[in-house]
């Protein structure tokens, strides 16, 4: 058996998982967490994004996530996100994994999608246990509450919490059983989303990675792609065959 050439890993892959972070987002206007004009370089995420800051202070969560909602009801998604979601439809397995919130994913098409890290438009109520969508820009009281009186909170999840075991269960047998991985615009630093391309590559998996910069994966992937993932996806995915 000979070892298939890069192209063929590509023109092959049968199996494809994509990781995804704020970096596909940023050519839509959304801004990212690290680096310069991040979220995490303005606000401080212990003050906005903890459970307990959320027993502190829920109206000012509110606003800090209303906001974010309210910017992001502005934004479209751009070719990237367009470019994935037509690839799910071309290859027989397929999942895309995304930490980001920002539903730009879904709003694009994609429906193979594990949103690890939750998502902005739906609430959860903390002592039903019940989540629900609530896609109205701006909301209408800060913070929302449930029928049941209990403030509800956004479906996220918050540093200091665990990730929702179906998703991380999805995304961690995407990576096992994957034979190609795309990693875009993540910095790669924030668990257990970092490991799971070294999975993937651990379990003889093909992994690409699109970013602007250098990251701490960048050293185990097999193809880098340095630039935006707006222009680098389209070309690259043009490559592969129809459905
Ligand atoms: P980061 O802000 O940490 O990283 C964004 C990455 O995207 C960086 O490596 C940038 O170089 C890259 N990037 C920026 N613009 C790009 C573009 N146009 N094309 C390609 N790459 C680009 O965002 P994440 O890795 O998603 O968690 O952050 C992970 C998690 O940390 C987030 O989900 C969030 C945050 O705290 C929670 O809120 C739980």
């Amino acid at each position: 058996m000979t070892t298939p050439t890069f192209d063929a890993r590509w023109r092959e892959a049968r199996r494809i998982a994509v990781l995804t972070g704020a970096g596909v987002s940023a050519e839509s206007g959304i801004p990212t967490f690290r680096g310069a004009g991040g979220l995490w370089r303005r606000y401080r995420a212990e003050e906005l994004a903890t459970p307990e800051a959320f027993a502190r202070d829920p109206r000012l969560v509110w606003e800090w996530y209303d906001w974010r909602r309210r910017v992001i009801a502005e934004c479209r998604p751009n070719a990237a996100h367009h470019v994935l979601a037509d690839l799910e439809v071309r290859v027989p397995e397929f999942l895309l994994i995304t930490q980001n919130v920002d539903g730009l994913h879904r709003r694009a098409g994609s429906q193979r999608v594990v949103e690890l890290h939750g998502s902005l438009w739906r609430v959860r109520c903390p002592a039903e246990g019940t989540v629900t969508e609530r896609p109205e820009v701006p909301l209408p009281s800060l913070p929302p509450r449930c029928a049941c009186g209990a403030v509800l909170r956004p479906d996220v999840v918050w540093f200091g919490e665990a990730l929702p075991t179906d998703a991380v269960g999805r995304a961690y047998g995407a990576a096992e059983g994957c034979d190609l991985m795309l990693v875009v615009g993540t910095s790669a630093l924030v668990q257990p989303a970092a490991a799971l391309p070294a999975i993937a590559k651990a379990h003889g998996a093909y992994v690409v990675e699109v970013n602007l910069d250098a990251t701490p994966l960048s050293h185990l992937v097999d193809e880098l792609h340095r630039g935006k993932a707006g222009e680098i996806l389209p070309r690259l995915l043009c490559a592969l065959p129809g459905p």
